[in-house]
C-alpha cells in the first residue's frame, strides 16, 4: 500500500482551522494512515511507527472528526478498535465489547478527566477530591478476554475489532500464568480481561533465536507477544514464554465484587497474576505521585509499560459513568511523554482559520520524529513565540507526543548564542488575508482578525459550510458560486441567500448564468426555506457542532424556540439549563461552551433572527427505538439516587424526549421528593407516574446502562 503524502497543507493546520473541504481530505488521509498502521500493528504484528506517533495520528483524527463529523469517511479505520479478526482464526463475539481507553499526557488533562467524572456524578468538592481510584501500570502487550464457565476456562479471544475477537483458546492454554480452573467460588459465567506480554529479556532471547534461524525479527516485545499468541500452531506459542496480568472484567453472571480493588484481590485469589505495582489511590492528588512512582520504576521493570491506567474504584459508580464513544468515562490512561527531535526552523507563517484565529506555523527542515516525517509544527500563539524567542534560522526542539500536531518546544542553547541570529519575530497586528486589524482581547492568548464575515478567510468558508450537503444542501450553490457571489457583494451573510431572488436580473447577466440556471437556483433556494432544526443548527458552523452533535442537540430541545431559549439560559454556569446541556449524551463541557458562546454573540443573534424570519424551521422528533421511544417524560421533585441531568440522559438513551412541563402530551412523570404542582397535574390528566424507586427498577430492567458505541 502506498502511504498518503505526509506533507500536505491540511496536514499541518490545527483542527479548528480546517475548512470543511480540508477536513474531508485530512480525515481521509488520516483514516488511510490509521488503516495502514492498524494492519501493520494488529494483524502483521510489525509496526512501522512508534506508539506515540500512532496516538498522535489518532488524536488528530478525533479532534478533526469532532468538528467535522460529516467529513468522516465511511467505515473509518479510525473508529475501529484494533483490527477485524483474522479469518484464519475462529471468530467470537465478546459478551461485553472490549473498548479502548482515552489518553491524557499531563496533569491538567488528567484533572479534566477527574472533573468530568465528578461533575457527571455531581459529587461535591469533598467527594470529588476523595474519589477513590485504582492505579495500575499500562502494560504494553495485547489485550485478551478469558471466558470461564462454572470456573473452568472455556474460551480465550483477542480483542479483534472490539466486538469480535479471534478465538485463540488453544494457544492461551499453553500460558503458565493462566489458571485452567478458578480456585474457589466464582460466578457461573464470567469474562476476565487482561494483557498478554513478553518480558524484555524474553523478547531479546526470542529475537536472537529468530536471527540465528534466519527468521524475521520482531520490532518490540508487544509485537513479539502478539505474533506469538496469534500462531496457528499452539506448539509454537507454547515455546514462547508469554506472561499475563489480569486487570478488568467483561461480562459476569453475578457481580463478583463491589470495587475494582476487591476485584483485583479476587482475581489473585482465583489464581491470576495481578500487577504488583497496582495501588488504591485516595484521590486525584495522589494520582500524580503514583504516576511519578511508576515512571521511576519503569526502566527497572522486566516488561514494557507505556503509562498508568486509573480506574474509578467503586463499580456502582463505574456503571453510572458508563461509556462515551469508544472509551469508558470511568478510566483513563495517563501516558508517558514521547519522542523529540531537533531541526532548523526556516520560516514562520501566519495562518487565518474559519474562526479568524491567527495561528503561527513553523516551516521546518524535514525531520523524522518517532517514525513520522515532520515539516511543519505549531507555534501556538504570539506569546509562545516571544516566550521561546523562536526566530527564523534557529535550531529548534520538536515534539510529537499524543499532541494533536507536532509542536516547537524551544530553541537549542547553541542557536541562542549564534552571532548572526535573525531579529526577534514581530507578530502581525493585521490579518494577512484581509488586512483588517487583528485584535487580542485582554486575558486571551489568541489574536483574531476583526474582518468577521468580511474577511474572505472566514466568510466564504462559513457560507460554503452553510449551503453544504448536510446543512442547507442547496443545489447549484457550490463552493465556486458562493465565492463568486461573495466577491460580487451579492451574498455576504447566510440570510442574503434568501434574498437572492431580488437580484434575479443581475444574476442572469453574470457570465455562466442564464435565465434557466438562475430560475433553477432560486427554486432550489425556495425549496430549502423549510429546514429541520438539526440541519439548521449544523449549518450555523458553530465550533465543534458537526452534523451528529447538531442532531443530538436538536432532538433534545425539539423546537427552534426552545433550543434558543435554553441556550440563552445556559449562559449562566451552574444553571439547570447549563447542566442539562452538558448532560446530553455525547455533548461534553467544551461543546456546551461552544454553543453558549455562539448564542452569546450579538451578531450571531442577529443572524439567527434574520434566518428565523426567512425560514420555516421544523421541530425534531426523538428516534423510534429504545424502551421509551417517542415517549415524553417529565422529572419533578428532588431525585435522591441520581442527579437530574443523569436521569435525563438515562431517559434519552431509552429514546425518550424529556420535557420540563406536564401536558396532555406527557407520557410519564417521575416523581422525586417533594413533587408539587406537576405531580398534581399528572394526576388530573391521568398520566402515568413512577416514584424514584420504580423508575430505577424500570431502567435496570430495560438495561438502560449506556450502550457502548463501537
Ligand atoms: S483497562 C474499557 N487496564 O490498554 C477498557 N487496560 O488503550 C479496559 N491496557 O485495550 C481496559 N494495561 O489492552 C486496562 N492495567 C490496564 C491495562 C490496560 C494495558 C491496555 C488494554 C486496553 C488498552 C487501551
Amino acid at each position: 500500500m502506498t502511504l498518503p503524502d505526509q506533507d500536505e497543507t491540511a496536514g499541518t493546520l490545527p483542527p479548528e482551522d480546517l475548512s470543511p473541504a480540508q477536513a474531508r481530505t485530512e480525515l481521509a488521509r488520516l483514516a488511510a494512515l490509521l488503516a495502514h498502521h492498524n494492519e501493520a500493528y494488529y494483524r502483521l504484528d510489525t509496526p512501522e511507527i512508534s506508539d506515540a506517533a500512532y496516538d498522535g495520528l489518532r488524536q488528530r483524527y478525533t479532534a478533526i472528526a469532532a468538528r467535522h463529523p460529516d467529513a468522516e469517511p465511511q467505515d473509518s479505520a479510525a473508529n475501529a478498535v484494533g483490527a477485524a479478526p483474522d479469518s484464519a482464526f475462529g471468530k467470537h463475539r465478546h459478551m461485553v465489547p472490549m473498548l479502548s481507553l482515552d489518553n491524557v499526557f499531563d496533569r491538567e488533562d488528567f484533572e479534566g478527566f477527574i472533573s468530568r467524572a465528578t461533575r457527571f456524578l455531581r459529587l461535591n468538592a469533598d467527594g470529588a477530591q476523595h474519589l477513590a481510584l485504582v492505579g495500575e501500570p499500562k502494560i504494553d502487550g495485547l489485550s485478551i478476554s478469558l471466558t470461564y464457565e462454572n470456573g473452568v476456562f472455556t474460551r480465550g479471544t483477542t480483542r479483534g475489532d472490539g466486538t469480535e475477537g479471534e478465538d485463540v483458546t488453544a494457544n492461551l492454554r499453553t500460558l503458565r500464568d493462566l489458571p485452567q480452573r478458578l480456585a474457589g467460588p466464582c460466578p457461573e459465567l464470567i469474562e476476565i480481561r487482561g494483557e498478554v506480554f513478553l518480558s524484555k529479556a524474553d523478547f531479546l532471547a526470542l529475537n536472537a533465536a529468530q536471527e540465528a534461524s534466519g527468521k524475521r525479527l520482531f520490532a518490540n516485545p508487544r509485537n513479539a507477544a502478539a505474533g506469538s499468541l496469534r500462531q496457528l500452531d499452539p506448539r509454537i506459542t507454547a515455546e514462547r514464554p508469554l506472561s499475563l496480568f489480569a486487570y478488568a472484567l467483561g461480562f459476569s453472571s453475578a457481580p463478583p465484587t463491589h470495587s475494582h480493588w476487591a476485584y483485583l484481590q479476587q482475581l489473585q485469589a482465583w489464581g491470576f497474576p495481578v500487577n504488583p505495582l497496582s495501588r488504591r489511590i485516595a484521590g486525584a492528588a495522589d494520582a500524580e505521585a503514583f504516576f511519578e512512582h511508576v515512571s521511576a520504576e519503569r526502566a527497572a521493570l522486566a516488561y514494557d509499560i507505556d503509562g498508568v491506567v486509573y480506574k474509578v474504584d467503586d463499580l456502582a459508580l463505574q456503571d453510572r459513568l458508563g461509556f462515551a464513544g469508544r472509551a469508558p468515562r470511568w478510566a483513563i490512561a495517563w501516558k508517558f511523554p514521547a519522542e523529540q527531535a531537533t531541526t532548523t526552523l526556516r520560516e514562520i507563517e501566519i495562518q487565518v482559520g474559519r474562526t479568524g484565529a491567527l495561528t503561527p506555523v513553523a516551516h521546518l527542515d524535514p525531520v523524522n520524529v518517532g517514525g513520522v516525517l515532520v515539516t511543519r509544527a505549531t507555534l501556538h500563539n504570539e506569546d509562545e513565540i516571544a516566550r521561546k524567542d523562536v526566530r527564523p534560522g534557529d535550531r529548534v526542539f520538536i515534539q510529537r507526543a499524543g499532541d494533536v500536531i507536532p509542536q516547537v518546544l524551544g530553541v537549542t542553547p547553541a542557536s541562542l548564542d549564534m552571532p548572526d541570529r535573525a531579529a526577534p519575530f514581530v507578530f502581525p497586528t493585521h490579518c494577512p488575508v484581509c488586512g483588517a486589524v487583528a485584535v487580542r482581547p485582554e486575558g486571551e492568548v489568541v489574536r483574531r482578525c476583526t474582518g468577521g464575515l468580511t474577511c474572505p478567510a472566514q466568510a466564504v468558508e462559513r457560507l460554503i459550510h452553510f449551503v453544504s450537503r448536510q446543512a442547507f444542501d442547496i443545489e447549484g450553490l457550490g463552493d465556486r458560486s458562493i465565492g463568486e457571489f461573495y466577491d460580487a457583494g451579492l451574498v455576504r451573510t447566510p440570510a442574503d441567500i434568501f434574498t437572492l431572488h431580488t437580484h434575479a436580473a443581475e444574476l442572469e447577466k453574470r457570465e455562466g448564468w442564464g435565465e434557466q440556471s438562475v430560475a433553477n437556483l432560486l427554486a432550489a433556494i425556495e425549496n430549502r426555506r423549510t429546514i429541520s432544526l438539526s440541519r439548521f443548527i449544523y449549518a450555523l458552523g458553530i465550533r465543534r457542532i458537526g452534523a451528529s452533535n447538531a442532531r443530538l442537540v436538536a432532538r433534545h430541545y425539539g423546537s427552534y424556540t426552545n433550543w434558543l431559549t435554553q441556550m440563552r439560559a445556559a449562559a449562566i454556569i451552574g444553571s439547570d439549563a447549563r447542566l442539562e446541556l452538558g448532560s446530553i449524551t455525547g455533548i461534553g463541557t467544551t461543546i456546551a461552551e461552544d454553543l453558549v458562546a455562539f448564542v452569546a454573540e450579538e451578531h450571531n443573534l442577529a443572524t439567527l433572527a434574520d434566518l428565523h424570519a426567512a425560514l420555516d424551521i421544523t421541530d425534531e422528533v426523538a428516534p423510534q427505538s429504545g424502551a421509551l421511544a417517542g415517549k415524553t417524560v417529565v422529572f419533578t421533585g428532588t431525585l435522591l439516587t441520581v442527579t437530574r441531568p443523569e436521569a435525563r440522559a438515562t431517559a434519552e438513551r431509552m429514546g425518550a424526549k424529556v420535557s420540563d412541563s406536564v401536558s396532555k402530551k406527557t407520557d410519564l412523570v417521575v416523581l422525586g421528593e417533594k413533587a408539587g404542582s406537576k405531580a398534581k397535574k399528572a394526576l388530573e390528566l391521568n398520566i402515568r407516574t413512577m416514584d424514584e424507586t420504580e423508575w430505577n427498577a424500570f431502567c435496570n430492567s430495560r438495561n438502560s446502562s449506556p450502550a457502548p458505541t463501537e
